[in-house]
């Protein structure tokens, strides 16, 4: 596990900034900073939108080059079953990642359109989900 991609989805872009009773308060910049430093053997790649489409280009692009991605799809995890099709297609691995605990929210949070196509599911662990991801990718 060389190469590892983290795709943030919809709104990700304002973490730091959006609830931060929910999300935290640091931006995800500076969060992959630490991260980064945390492990330096691995070279860790970023990408973030706001738009289906592109999410989808980058998991069919990437995941033919990478050897693991790490996915927050945003609101698109309850809804996106292109998203899951994307996955599906691709070799690398996809572990789903959420900030916060979906299952303690609302009713269409404990959906997940993407997860029956990943590896596995982390949330609930704030920043630290990402962390926890790469760890697993690591024992993939
Ligand atoms: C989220 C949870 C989603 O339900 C929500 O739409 C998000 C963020 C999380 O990381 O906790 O945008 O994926």
């Amino acid at each position: 596990m060389r190469r590892i991609l983290i795709i943030n989805g919809p709104n990700l872009n304002l973490l730091g900034k959006r609830e931060p009773s929910t999300y935290g308060n640091i931006a995800f910049e500076d969060y992959l900073d630490t991260l980064r430093r945390r492990y330096p053997d691995i070279q860790t790649t970023y990408f973030q939108s706001n738009t289906e489409g592109a999410l989808i280009d980058k998991i069919q692009q990437a995941g033919f080059e990478v050897d693991g991605i790490i996915l927050n799809a945003g609101a698109y995890t309850h809804t996106s079953v292109a998203l899951q099709d994307a996955i599906r297609a691709i070799p690398a691995p996809v572990i789903e990642v959420h900030i916060s605990n979906v299952h303690a929210r609302e009713a269409y949070r404990h959906t997940s359109m993407i997860a029956a196509a990943c590896r596995g599911v982390i949330c609930g662990f704030g920043m630290d989900s990402y962390r926890l991801a790469v760890e697993a990718l690591l024992d993939i």
